[in-house]
């Protein structure tokens, strides 16, 4: 495959270059950057230094990429850039024979949700694209895997969403004793604020700091609400996000009510949901940030104690919550193995 990356300089730039370095089917990447032109890409990412060469450039370059069998793009851009940009992009891709083959996969909210107005209340403002809200899939690879045999457009998901999908989704599946309601409590690092500083980013304010924001508001709600009514489960869920001092990693517990349920029950629900999915880790006691940091693992913890649940979970927002899950989304598109480029052992102490 050919690929470019929009927005390459970011962190989830970043991390698409470090995965896509080890995936077999590589033959050339073009990151393009409005900052960076002409500076080398280990000058912004110092760790990918002697392992990508080459240096930013400030446009794709549409007709040599039409020469590719595999043509690739991802964007990694500012929610709502891509979006803004789609319609002229597509205008190019007509241009160069290219609109049919170019798998498109965008890592920001822009084609997450089903419509224009779940758009604006999530984001805010109006949708820059609507018309082409229909063509992306919504990649939770571990639960949209059929749609995405063939996918040309996908949407990936948010971090958070990724990581409290993974946990309540199973829930459906045990029926009578599914929950009404679980309460979702998630904490995230800074780097799911992407790479400009700011005050909620900064190391001061930040590092030895804890706290809530956007309480049960947060913008990842939208597309965890539509995948919950695709699956057809009436589960509703409160979710409070936090801010901790770390740089990778999300955790997210959800503790709901299980007066009937017990622990075997609930493990055996996740068990048979997730048997043969390569990237989901079940343990017993807790995961760790730390023994997941890097990779495309989620781990996932199930207890049942005194009539009442929890599911815990633990990922890296830029690997399995944004450019590992985006590399396994391409790897599945294409029937390739779904594991290509993501075998990542987790560095431990993080
Ligand atoms: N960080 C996470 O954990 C995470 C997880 C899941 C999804 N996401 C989503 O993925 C997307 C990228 O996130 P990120 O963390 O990589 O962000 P980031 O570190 O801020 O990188 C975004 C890059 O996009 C480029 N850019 C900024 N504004 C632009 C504009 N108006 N037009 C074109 N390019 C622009 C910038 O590069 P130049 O200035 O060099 O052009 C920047 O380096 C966001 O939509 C984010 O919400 C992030």
């Amino acid at each position: 495959m050919d690929v470019v990356i929009l927005g390459a300089s970011g962190y989830g730039g970043g991390e698409l270059l470090r995965l896509l370095a080890s995936h077999p089917r590589l033959r050339s990447v073009s990151c393009i950057s409005r900052q960076h032109v002409g500076k080398s890409i280990g000058a912004v990412h110092p760790n990918l230094r002697g392992i990508v060469t080459g240096e930013f450039v400030a446009a794709p370059d549409w007709a040599a990429l039409a020469q590719s069998d595999c043509p690739v793009l991802f964007a990694a851009m500012p929610h709502g850039e891509f979006a803004r940009q789609l319609l002229q992009l597509e205008q190019q891709w007509l241009e160069h024979g290219l609109e049919r083959k170019l798998t498109v996969i965008d890592l920001s909210g822009d084609f997450r949700l089903a419509d224009a107005p779940s758009f604006s209340r999530s984001y805010g403002g109006e949708h820059p694209c609507p018309e082409r809200l229909a063509d992306f899939v919504y990649g939770l690879s571990e639960w949209r895997r059929v749609e995405l045999a063939g996918a040309r457009r996908i949407a990936n998901p948010g971090c958070f969403a990724t990581a409290i999908q993974l946990g309540l989704l199973p829930l459906a599946d045990l029926g009578a004793q599914a929950p009404a309601w679980v309460a979702v409590s998630a904490i995230t690092g800074s780097s799911g604020s992407g790479a400009s500083p700011s005050e909620t980013t900064h190391h001061p304010t930040r590092a030895n700091d804890f706290r809530a924001y956007k309480m049960l508001a947060h913008q990842h709600e939208g597309e965890i609400r539509r995948t919950l009514a695709e699956q057809g489960t009436a589960l509703d869920f409160a979710f409070v996000p936090h801010s901790a001092p770390l740089v990778r990693g999300i955790f997210a517990t959800l503790t709901f009510q299980a007066p009937d349920l017990s622990g075997a029950e609930l493990r055996a629900a996740f068990e048979q949901r997730y048997q043969d999915r390569r990237f989901i880790r079940l343990l017993e006691g807790t995961p760790r940030i730390a023994a997941v940091a890097g990779s495309n693992f989620a781990d996932i913890a199930v207890s049942v104690s005194g009539g009442n649940a929890c599911v815990l979970v633990a990922i890296d927002n830029l690997v399995k919550g944004m450019a590992g899950q985006a590399i396994q989304n391409l790897n599945l598109a294409h029937c390739w193995h779904e594991d290509a480029g993501l075998l990542q052992v987790p560095a431990y102490p993080a």
